[in-house]
């Protein structure tokens, strides 16, 4: 059993002290917006904070986030100002990594509110798109940012 924070409320999970987060939140929870890739952190499709911070959630055994504030993509709540520049940038082609790619460039603005594009290539170089969104996905996390006419 593992009490954590969870987009807010205090939530106290089941599953086995090495089971991964993202199965957890996804089969446990019922919070599916954080998703399944690779499984060996090589993809950033399961991102998640972790007290503010990006994790892999698919290795990150459930047990370590006991006592401590996970936010989901669920947990910006749809108007987050990321949400809405990755609306209007039409950044998803599939879809499928944008939650892990939300959410790692939703850590990056909250230490660096201002990121150059090198600040976005860098904190965003573990977050593999397949569809190649990445042009769209730079100019969304600078919408965010308020750097519209640079993008
Ligand atoms: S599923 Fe976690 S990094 Fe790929
Ligand atoms: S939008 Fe399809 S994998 Fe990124």
């Amino acid at each position: 059993m593992t009490t954590f924070r969870l987009n807010g409320r205090e939530v106290t999970a089941k599953a086995p002290d090495d089971a991964p987060l993202l199965w957890t939140l996804r089969d446990e929870i019922g919070l599916t917006g954080t998703k399944f890739g690779c499984g060996i952190g090589q993809c950033g499709a399961c991102t998640v904070h972790v007290n503010g911070e990006a994790v892999r959630a698919c290795i990150t055994p459930t047990s370590a986030v006991a006592g401590q504030a996970v936010t989901t993509i669920e947990g910006l709540g749809g108007s987050h100002p990321l949400q809405k520049a990755w609306i209007e940038a039409q950044a998803p082609q599939c879809g499928y990594c944008q939650s892990g790619q939300i959410m790692q460039a939703a850590a990056l603005l909250k230490s660096k509110p201002q990121p150059s594009d090198a600040d976005i290539d860098a904190a965003m170089t573990g977050n593999l798109c397949r569809c190649m969104a990445y042009l769209r996905i730079r100019r969304a996390i600078k919408l965010a940012a308020g750097q519209g006419a640079k993008a």
